[in-house]
């Protein structure tokens, strides 16, 4: 297992995070979790931090659990008025048999993990805990997230009392965009995220089985352009359920709702 880099920042994370707008993600995942075409389907949140995502689901009704690498972030998941079944894992060896019909991993968790192969395996293990016909459902940024947001700049936040400063650093040749961050006047973490390009994600989920349905601009559900900053992808392992005509529609939907 790799280190924690989110050992010291887990109990500040969704303080930091608290203009992220997780709503767009339960949309998106309401629609995906219904084209699995099962009754109550089982789902899992890879890489599910401190929960955010899963307990608006689970407020939702959802059946769901996640894992995480960090015990840290974790700590936050298991809490609250919808508290969370999680486990301590990483994603590139699940502790679990096929047994899932929807896998999350969202807010560029990939990215996280900064080797191809570990991605690969990743995509492999996402697909052996789903049941034929399963869904998996993530996001990837782009280098133009790094560039426009992130890339050789130092900015300061303040959240109520709570004071943090950033430092982006970009190593194009690399794909390698560093985060450091500090809070208050504790040690800094560095997070650490690669770009990788869209045939590579591709590429490893289709060697590890699955047929892309959806390669889409997570802002609005177009087709990812030049000024795209987070691609969304669909994945199916076959059979599909559900005819691809419902997806059609789904993108329709989802594509309403994001542009209005
Ligand atoms: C940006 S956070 C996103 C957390 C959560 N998905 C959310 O939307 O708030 C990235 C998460 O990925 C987790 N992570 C990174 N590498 C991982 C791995 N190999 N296995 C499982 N989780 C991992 C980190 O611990 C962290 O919680």
């Amino acid at each position: 297992m790799s280190d924690d880099a989110f050992h010291d920042l887990g109990r500040y994370y969704d303080a930091l995070m608290s203009e992220i707008n997780y709503d767009r993600w339960v949309v998106v995942g309401s629609y995906l979790r219904d084209l699995t075409g099962r009754p109550d389907p089982a789902h899992l949140d890879i890489a599910c931090g401190t929960g955010r995502f899963l307990h608006a689901v689970l407020q939702q009704g959802w059946n769901s659990i996640g894992i995480d690498l960090s015990a840290s972030m974790l700590r936050s998941a298991v809490v609250g008025p919808y508290p969370a079944t999680v486990a301590a894992a990483d994603m590139t060896a699940l502790p679990f048999e096929e047994r899932f019909d929807f896998v999350t991993c969202l807010f560029d968790s990939l990215n996280f993990v900064i080797e191809l192969d570990a991605v690969r395996r990743a995509m492999r293990e996402a697909y052996r805990v789903l049941r034929p016909g399963g869904i998996f459902y993530f996001d990837t940024i782009t280098e133009r997230m790094i560039t426009e947001h992130f890339a050789d700049r130092t900015w300061r936040e303040k959240h109520g009392k709570m004071r943090a400063e950033w430092q982006g650093f970009w190593v194009p040749d690399t794909g390698m965009a560093d985060l450091r961050i500090r809070i208050n006047r504790g040690p800094y973490s560095l997070i650490r995220e690669r770009i990788y390009s869209d045939a590579a994600i591709r590429g490893a989920l289709v060697d590890a089985g699955f047929e892309v349905i959806g390669y889409l601009d997570a802002e609005n559900w177009n087709a990812p352009a030049y000024q795209t900053l987070r691609i969304d992808w669909i994945a199916v392992k076959p059979p599909m359920q559900s005819p691809l005509a419902q997806f059609a529609a789904i993108e329709e939907s989802v594509q309403r709702i994001l542009q209005q």
